[in-house]
């Protein structure tokens, strides 16, 4: 998120500085290489002119000269869910011991935070300045992003709508200066992006600081839960002998619920909704309040990846000592991100289960490793990869496996198992070929 805005600003025209503590990420972004792998960042990295962009470890000679600091640290979860802030409150500290005497400062929170972190983040920056005995003028204001990863560009580009919370009018003219490129649309889109036919220019909302904290874990916990509600049909449409994909068609029409979100599947992964419906949680817990919607949008979450091994036990009936090839591995496709990965959770279980993993993925195999080691096979080809194999399970929605050659798999496997975690296929595209077809809900 930190490198997708700073890059967005930079290319909008604005002068931007990264600073991050980790030297190899700063060696990597100064010769326009990326750390992640994010599309079109590489590219926008190598056009942004030099004086523009730049990146540096030194946060104080980033934050002296600076107008306006955003901070994008993560905010990862402690063993309880709660959001750990202390990075946040760190860079704070960090930002207060830079900035200089009689000066004018917006400090923006731009990082997932619960409800007062604002405050903290304000009282943080007036104990450092008041033991420092200096004085400066810092105004605050939290803006959540809601870019997703593999499409973090796009997303920043062309957002739904910008959201500031701010007690304070300078902070909040500061932010909307800032992004008037991007709420007027006047800036030349990058070649690889251009500006959506249908899009609207998108709405500057201004709120109180507790309000912007809330709006984006209810965003992010409303959308794990449509997913997951789609899930909890698709169960149902097993049963019954409905087909969910029609289902999620036919009521993503009514303009009410809106066709997006509704792909049943395995589940939702990745650094955000399963640490952002843990935060809600963990938020409800402080304040008594329990969260019963949320709660069972996990449990159903984590039962999606139960319920592969349920119908690979259904057609294989033993699967210790099974060959399973999972394809894809990063939680979604377009990044390289393995955290709280769906496909990596069914590994764990087959593994668990006593099966011979092979696995596939065009980007995450050096992230999947660190979660995997040695305990499972990795291919570069996924023809070679189902050699003798018992069943495949299609795990993220790669667009390279939506040409999978069914002909020559069936040629090449031992039993022809063919679990569809994402519900990309025709179910007879997939069957004609002698497959016993599974699909999520189908
Ligand atoms: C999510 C939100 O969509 C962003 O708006 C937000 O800014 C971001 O979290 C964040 O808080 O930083 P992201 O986690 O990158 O973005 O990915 P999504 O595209 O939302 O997908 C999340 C998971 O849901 C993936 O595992 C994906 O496979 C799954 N998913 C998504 C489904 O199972 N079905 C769907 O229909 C859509």
């Amino acid at each position: 998120m930190g490198l997708t805005t700073g890059v967005a600003l930079a290319y909008l025209g604005h002068k931007v500085v990264g600073v991050d503590k980790d030297p190899s990420k700063i060696a990597l972004l100064s010769k326009g290489k990326s750390p992640i792998h994010e599309p079109g960042i590489e590219e926008l990295l190598v056009e942004i002119k030099r004086e523009q962009l730049t990146f540096t470890e030194d946060t104080a000679a980033a934050v002296r000269d600076a107008e306006l600091i955003m901070i994008a640290v993560g905010t990862p979860a402690k063993a309880n869910g709660e959001a750990d802030t202390s990075y946040v409150e760190a860079a704070a500290e960090e930002v207060a011991q830079s900035i200089e005497e009689g000066k004018r400062y917006i400090l923006v929170v731009k990082s997932t935070v619960p409800i007062g972190t604002n405050r903290r983040v304000s009282h943080v920056i007036e104990q450092v300045l008041k033991k420092r005995g200096i004085q400066a003028h810092v105004y605050l204001a939290s803006n959540p992003e809601f870019l997703r990863e593999g499409l973090a560009l796009r997303d920043t580009f062309y957002p739904d709508r910008i959201v500031v919370g701010s007690e304070s009018p300078e902070a909040v003219e500061a932010l909307r200066r800032l992004y008037r490129p991007i709420l007027e649309q006047t800036f030349n889109p990058p070649g690889f992006l251009p500006r959506p036919e249908s899009y609207d220019l998108p709405p500057l909302i201004t709120t109180d600081p507790t309000s912007a904290e809330m709006i984006k874990y209810a965003a992010n916990a409303c959308l794990a839960l449509k997913i997951s509600f789609i899930n909890e049909i698709a169960g149902l449409c097993e049963k019954v002998g409905a087909d969910v994909v029609e289902v999620a068609r036919g009521i993503g029409l009514d303009a009410r619920i809106g066709p997006a979100f509704l792909g049943a599947g395995i589940g939702w992964g990745g650094s955000c909704f399963p640490k952002d419906t843990a935060a809600l949680l963990a938020m409800g817990r402080e304040y008594n309040y329990a969260m019963p919607i949320v709660a069972a949008a996990r449990e159903v979450n984590w039962r999606q990846r139960e319920r592969v091994i349920e119908k690979l036990q259904s057609a294989l009936k033993v699967l210790r000592g099974s060959v399973i090839g999972v394809l894809g591995l990063a939680f979604k496709p377009g990044t390289d991100d393995v955290r709280e990965s769906p496909a990596i959770d069914v590994v764990r279980l087959l593994l668990e289960r006593g099966a011979h993993v092979r696995v596939h993925d065009p980007v995450a195999v050096e992230n999947a490793r660190k979660e995997l080691g040695s305990r499972v096979e990795y291919y570069d080809n996924v023809y070679e990869l189902a050699r003798d194999a018992d069943a495949l399970v299609l795990a993220t929605e790669w667009s390279q496996y939506f040409d999978l050659d069914f002909a020559e798999l069936a040629g090449r496997m031992r039993q022809k198992v063919f679990v569809d975690g994402r519900n990309i296929f025709t179910p007879s595209e997939v069957t004609r070929w002698g497959f016993i077809y599974m699909g999520m809900g189908r």
